[in-house]
């Protein structure tokens, strides 16, 4: 499995995806128009959106036609959850993605804005699946959910703000990571299966290897915030020790948090079995998920 071809290809489509679905900076009001593409196009790694194409993959066998398109709704909700996260009633972050963050270019209201609108946009690209109607519709309210206040993306960022100069203990950590991350990495396997049409056993075997990837991935996000310089993750290194965050390496210390992502992962795989060699994709994306360095 050559991981590198496959993330490069999965950027690939949905760069294209995000190119024709975003409206042009030229649109008026162009300021916002801008600070859309400024926030999506600022160089991601477009995680969330190749894992719904693994996920088809391993249901099909291929990765579906027009499944980046989900991909690309998905990277516009993570995309205004990171303008949010960086505003400075937040996290109050000046580089994301290496470049100035949205509200230091464009200013904090069409920043607010620009974070509104792509999950708008999202809604209505979404709503256009290339898939049947039924489905359309659960995949609607997964998504909802999982960005949503109970055990979602936006639950989880007011347990993160909230946790910020508590002593943190193992459980809220918990609870904010597998919400304010883990959710929208969940329901980007779970989209991508169902999509290509993935039965219920299939899906609950996706739904479980998101979880334990979900995990996973903020933890590793944790522990590069302590280990890599700000110009190797493109955004502020050392910030979540002067904010005080809830972070797994706060909780757990440093060791015990590779440990705790590497058996996450191994659980991960474990739950692909059902799909044999067709889940490689997805292995391969999950194994990147803790050995990245950004
Ligand atoms: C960063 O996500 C924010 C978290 C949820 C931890 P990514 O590490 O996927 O960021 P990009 O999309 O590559 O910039
Ligand atoms: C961000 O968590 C989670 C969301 C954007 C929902 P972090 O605050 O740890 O993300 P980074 O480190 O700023 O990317
Ligand atoms: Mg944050
Ligand atoms: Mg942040
Ligand atoms: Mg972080």
């Amino acid at each position: 499995m050559d991981v590198k071809a496959l993330l490069q290809h999965g950027i690939q489509l949905t760069d294209a995806a995000l190119e024709q679905l975003l409206p042009a900076a030229t649109v008026v009001p162009v300021s916002i128009h801008s600070a859309m593409r400024h926030s999506v196009f600022a160089g991601g790694k477009r995680l969330r959106p190749i894992l719904a194409m693994q996920a088809a993959a391993a249901v099909t066998g291929q990765v579906s036609a027009g499944v980046e398109r989900l991909g690309a709704a998905i990277e516009m909700l993570h995309t205004y959850s990171l303008i949010h996260d960086d505003l400075p009633a937040l996290d109050n972050d000046d580089l994301r993605r290496g470049k100035p963050t949205c509200h230091v270019v464009y200013g904090e209201a069409i920043a607010i804005l620009a974070g509104d609108a792509l999950q708008t946009q999202a809604w209505e690209v979404l709503s256009e699946l290339d898939c049947p109607p039924a489905t359309t519709v659960r995949i609607l309210r997964l998504i909802a959910q999982a960005i949503g206040t109970v055990d979602g993306m936006i639950g989880g960022q007011v347990l993160d703000i909230e946790g910020e100069q508590q002593k943190p203990t193992a459980e809220l950590v918990d609870a904010i990571h597998r919400a304010k991350t883990g959710a929208l990495i969940r329901v980007s396997v779970v989209a991508g299966g169902l999509f290509a049409g993935a039965d219920p056993a299939q899906e609950q075997a996706l739904d479980l290897f998101g979880r334990k990837a979900g995990l996973a991935f903020q933890i590793v996000d944790d522990i590069l915030d302590v280990t890599q310089d700000s110009a190797q993750l493109g955004k502020t290194a050392g910030k979540d020790l002067t904010s005080e965050k809830a972070t797994w390496p706060a909780v757990f210390g440093l060791e015990q948090s590779q440990q705790d992502a590497d058996r996450l992962i191994a659980e991960a795989f474990a739950a692909l079995d059902l799909f044999g060699e067709r889940a490689d994709g997805l292995k391969a994306v999950a194994r990147y998920l803790v050995e990245r360095k950004s």
